[in-house]
């Protein structure tokens, strides 16, 4: 009953068994074996256009990189203002891009639209004193579990182009959101008007695996020096192309990530016929979070469950009583039909 992360999963058999095979080889370092290569080209067919993809080793590096590589001087970046680049990365954003970033609020993890024009209006090319907007970044699966439509994921895009900002996409979870929508890796991202996206592996069956891919190879133009300086450029960069060959043949990456949603669904309409417990919000990918009496919860752990105790968000809509708690669930390729089904039984009591 691992529910505390999709961290917490280990690796998928297939990509061991290519990390395994890729270990008894020598290859060309940092970047330039063929392996590498035709990884960068792999990515070019799933999104459907050329781009320039880049390797590093955590989604952390992944996010403060993309940010630095569109950063302006006195910069300032706006996200929600629970993202993961301004709550959980220790700075990291912003020591790698000199920016600041600037919280957007709105309800279940979504920057609300007014909000994000409003807050970029603050902070006008010219305003010396308070810095300059410099980019819009946007998490997809977001941090709460909630799943931005292409509709809404464009809108933001227009409100980022018409203010000349260019827009990220932290995808820590973006196959869980691809599946969780039905929609193409293209679809999602730059036809809809992404320019940059930090591409998750390492939650979803990696073991070490992320991607920053640029849609506009223009804003690439100077990133390997950007990584390098950055530590960022692994002289055996080939372990990630393998993992990532691994990944994504057969839409492996696909079908793990559809089944974390699964066994998300299996929680979330177990929690749904539960008296005593209930969800704390709706989501759509593999997060669920769920309200449930304390008693519950130490008994669950007793037995050898793990999740996240949880703040509750500032929006929330439901209130948590004092007999009761808020908590985090993640599922992930490893979660099994028994995991849910062993900790819903608990939860009933
Ligand atoms: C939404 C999101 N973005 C980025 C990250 C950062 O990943 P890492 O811990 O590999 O730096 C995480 C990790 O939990 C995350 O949930």
């Amino acid at each position: 009953m691992f529910f505390a992360s999709d961290n917490w999963a280990g690796a998928h058999p297939a990509i061991n068994e290519r990390l395994s095979k890729e270990s008894t080889r020598f290859a060309a370092a940092y970047g330039t074996s063929e392996l590498d290569q035709a990884i960068e080209q792999r990515f070019n067919e799933v999104f459907e256009r050329e781009v320039a993809v880049f390797f590093v080793a955590t989604g952390t590096a992944a996010n403060s990189l993309s940010l630095a590589s569109v950063a302006k001087t006195g910069g300032v970046v706006f996200c929600h203002s629970e993202a993961h680049v301004i709550e959980d990365e220790c700075g990291a954003p912003d020591f790698f891009s000199g920016m600041r970033m600037v919280p957007v609020e709105g309800p279940n993890g979504k920057m609300l639209t007014a909000n994000l024009v409003e807050r970029i209006a603050r902070y006008p090319q010219d305003a010396v004193h308070h810095g300059r907007a410099a980019a819009v970044t946007m998490t997809q699966a977001t941090e709460a579990g909630t799943i931005y439509t292409l509709d809404e994921i464009e809108e933001i895009a227009r409100i980022a182009k018409t203010n000349g900002l260019p827009l990220h996409m932290d995808g820590a979870r973006f196959a869980n959101a691809l599946m969780a929508l039905g929609a193409t890796p293209a679809e999602m991202t730059w036809k809809r008007g992404v320019d940059v996206l930090s591409f998750g592996g390492t939650k979803n069956g990696c073991w070490c695996a992320e991607a920053i891919v640029f849609f506009d190879p223009g804003l690439a133009k100077d990133f390997a020096f950007l990584r390098k300086r950055t530590a960022q450029l692994f002289s055996k960069s080939r372990f990630i192309a393998a993992q990532f060959e691994a990944y994504l043949k057969d839409d492996l990456w696909l079908g793990l990530a559809g089944h974390a949603n699964t066994m998300a669904d299996r929680l979330r309409a177990g929690f749904g016929s539960l008296n005593s417990a209930r969800l704390a919000w709706p989501t759509g990918a593999n997060e669920v979070f769920a309200i449930l009496p304390k008693a519950s919860a130490r008994a669950a752990e007793e037995k050898g469950a793990k999740f996240y105790d949880w703040l509750e968000p500032r929006d929330m809509p439901e209130t948590v009583g004092t007999d009761e708690m808020l908590i985090r669930m993640v599922t992930s390729f490893a979660t099994t039909e028994e995991d849910v089904d062993q900790f819903l039984s608990i939860c009933r009591g």
